[in-house]
C-alpha cells in the first residue's frame, strides 16, 4: 500500500531572492527574476518558454524579465496596477514557487509516489488582506496546504525568540520590523518601511553619478559592489570602485558615497523601533530594548549594528543589538519550524476555511 508523505516546506518569498528550506533536508534559494524570451532565437538559446532565477538574471539581454515581487508588488501594495499587470507578476510568482518545489521534490526520496506539499509563505509584516490573497493566489494547485504569516515573525519563531525581542528585518524591498511578546504579532506590533537594499542602491548610484558623471554603471553592478563592500564603519580603508569610463576600466574612490547610502536608510529604522518600544507596555519595554534582533540581507552592512545601538542609547537610554549568523535562510528556517509545528488540525481547518473563500 503507498504511503502519504507530507513534505513541510519553509518559503521566503524576498524581492530579490526567494528561499527555501524543507524537511527533507532540502535548502536553496534563486533570484525572485522570471524571463520569457523576446523572440524566436532566444527563444532557440534557451529551448524553453521560461527561464527562472540565474539563468534569467544572466541572460537577460534576451528576455523579458519581471521581477514580480519588486516594491513589494504581489506581497505588499498593488495599488496603481492594472489587472494585466496583476496577474503578470501572479504568473510570474506561480512559475517561481514551482521552481522551488520542483527543487525540494528532487532532493526527496519517496517511499511512494504519494505527497502533500505544505508550505508556510512569509509575508511583509503589514501585508494587506488583498496581498494575503494574493499570495494564496500564488500557492494556489502548487502547494496543497498553505499558511501565511508575517516575514519577521518567522525569522523570530526560527531563532525560538518569541518574548521579548524586537526583529528587524532589512530586505531589498522592505524593512520589517515586529515587536515579540509571546503571542503572534498583530498590526500593532509592526512597522514596515519601504527604505531597504534597493533604496540604498538608488542613493548610491545616484551619489557616484553625480560625483562622476563621465563613468557608465548600471543598477546590478552598483549592488553587487555595495554587497561586497557596504559598510558605514568610520574605521577602514578607502573604497574603490572599478568602472568602465569610455569602454577602459578606472578605478574611482566612492568611500563617502557608499557610507552615506547605507546610512540613508539608518533614521526610519529606528524611528520604527522608537515608535515600537515607546508605544509598548513600560514594565516591559527594557526587555525589547535588550534584544533587538538584526536579520535579513541588509543587515550585513558593517557598522550597522553599532549605528542603531549608538541612536537607542542617545534616544531610548539604553540598547543591545545582536545579528543573526544565518541572514541568508533566517527567515526560510523559521517558516519551517512553524510548518512542522502547525498540528494537523490546524491545517485541515485552513483548508476547508479556505476553499469556502477562493
Ligand atoms: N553583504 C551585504 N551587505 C549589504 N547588503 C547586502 C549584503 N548582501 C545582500 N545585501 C542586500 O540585502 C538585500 C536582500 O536581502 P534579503 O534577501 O533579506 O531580501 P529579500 O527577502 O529578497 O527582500 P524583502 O524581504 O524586502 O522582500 C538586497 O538589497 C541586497 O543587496
Ligand atoms: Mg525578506
Amino acid at each position: 500500500m503507498s504511503k502519504i508523505n507530507i513534505v513541510n516546506m519553509g518559503i521566503d518569498l524576498g524581492t530579490s531572492r526567494t528561499v527555501i528550506a524543507c524537511d527533507n533536508g532540502v535548502r536553496a534559494f534563486v533570484p525572485s527574476i522570471v524571463g520569457f524570451p523576446k523572440d524566436a532565437v532566444s527563444q532557440k538559446l534557451f529551448g524553453k518558454n521560461v527561464v527562472v532565477g540565474e539563468e534569467a538574471l544572466k541572460h537577460r539581454m534576451a528576455l523579458n524579465i519581471i521581477r514580480p515581487f519588486e516594491r513589494g508588488v504581489v506581497k505588499f501594495s498593488d495599488e496603481g496596477m492594472t489587472d494585466e499587470e496583476y496577474n503578470k507578476s501572479i504568473e510570474a510568482a506561480r512559475l517561481i514557487l514551482e521552481h522551488m518545489v520542483n527543487i525540494a521534490k528532487e532532493g526527496a526520496i519517496y517511499e511512494s509516489d504519494q505527497f502533500i506539499v505544505r508550505g508556510v509563505l512569509g509575508a511583509p509584516a503589514l501585508a494587506s488582506i488583498k496581498n494575503k490573497k494574493a499570495l494564496l493566489d500564488v500557492a494556489r494547485g502548487i502547494l496543497d496546504d498553505v499558511l501565511v504569516a508575517s516575514e519577521p515573525f518567522t525569522v523570530a519563531y526560527g531563532l525560538g525568540l518569541l518574548t521579548n525581542a524586537l526583529i528587524i528585518d532589512i530586505g531589498a524591498g522592505t524593512v520589517d520590523i515586529c515587536r515579540m511578546h509571546g503571542v503572534i504579532p498583530t498590526e500593532e506590533d509592526q512597522i514596515t518601511t519601504t527604505k531597504a537594499g534597493d533604496y540604498v542602491d538608488g542613493v548610491f548610484f545616484n551619489l557616484i553619478k553625480k560625483k562622476y558623471p563621465d563613468v557608465n554603471l548600471t543598477l546590478n553592478m552598483v549592488k553587487r559592489f555595495k554587497e561586497e563592500n557596504a559598510t558605514i564603519s568610520e574605521h577602514g580603508e578607502k573604497i574603490y570602485i572599478e568602472v568602465p569610463v569610455k569602454g577602459k576600466p578606472e578605478r574611482r574612490d566612492v568611500t563617502e558615497e557608499l557610507k552615506q547610502a547605507c546610512r540613508s536608510i539608518v533614521p526610519d529604522i529606528v524611528k520604527g523601533v522608537e515608535g515600537l518600544i515607546a508605544s509598548f507596555d513600560p514594565e516591559f519595554q527594557s526587555g525589547l530594548k535588550e534584544n533587538v534582533i538584526l536579520a535579513g540581507g541588509g543587515s550585513q552592512i558593517i557598522g550597522l549594528k553599532k549605528e542603531i545601538e549608538d541612536y537607542m542609547n542617545k534616544t531610548l537610554g539604553y540598547g543591545r543589538v545582536i545579528k543573526i549568523e544565518e541572514p541568508l535562510f533566517a527567515g526560510a528556517n523559521g517558516a519551517l519550524l512553524l510548518c512542522k509545528d502547525m498540528p494537523d488540525e490546524y491545517w485541515h481547518e485552513l483548508k476547508s476555511r479556505d476553499s469556502k473563500k477562493l
